[in-house]
């Protein structure tokens, strides 16, 4: 059977990635991946004790090292993490053998999702609206140009995961 070129889910913290992705891959008969939590069990460690004992450079050679990774299987869903993309060259790599969907969420929505969050090092900081503000600034036009589509995803993961496979052409598996 021909293999199933990789879909890569990217955007930005809290855009749902790790939410639809695991729907997606149901639904598309392919095997879902969270880049997160593959570098972590490669590193034997959570993303915050990387980012807190080595740093965040240290953190972003191994994003690239998973990417390379995942670049050589096929038929994946990969949730990659919010700044995977941004990384000059990542891009390239995941599309070797994989399709780029960006979901594309509003900062106000952004802002409501992550007002709680403990577990990403980027936002533990004050002022956190500016802070998605800024960054969601300087990243997003980085996402769109490395996304192969741009997909609204402000609905259920389930109705994101559709219009996905819509834009791809493909029939969705009924479960
Ligand atoms: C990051 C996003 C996180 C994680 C790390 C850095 C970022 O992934 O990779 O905390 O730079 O935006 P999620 O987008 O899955 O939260």
């Amino acid at each position: 059977m021909e293999e199933k070129r990789n879909l890569i889910l990217c955007g930005f913290m809290g855009c749902g990635k790790s939410t639809v992705g695991p729907l997606l891959a149901r639904m598309s008969s392919r095997r879902f991946v969270d880049m997160d939590s593959y570098i972590e069990s490669q590193a034997g460690k959570s993303v915050s004790a990387i980012f807190a004992e080595e740093g965040e450079t240290h953190f972003r050679a191994l994003e690239k090292e998973a990417c390379e990774a995942l670049s050589h299987e096929q038929g994946l869903v990969i949730a990659s993490g919010g700044g995977t993309l941004i990384q000059k060259g990542n891009d390239e790599i995941l599309r070797r053998t994989g399709v780029i969907v960006l979901l594309d969420v509003p900062f106000d929505t952004l802002l409501e999702r992550l007002k709680e969050d403990t577990s990403r090092p980027l936002l533990q900081k004050p002022e956190r609206g500016a802070v998605i503000q800024s960054l969601l600034a300087e990243r997003l036009p980085i996402y769109r140009a490395v996304s192969d589509y741009a997909i609204p995803a402000q609905e259920s993961p389930e109705a994101v995961a559709r219009r996905i496979l819509a834009v791809l052409g493909e029939a969705p598996r009924t479960c």
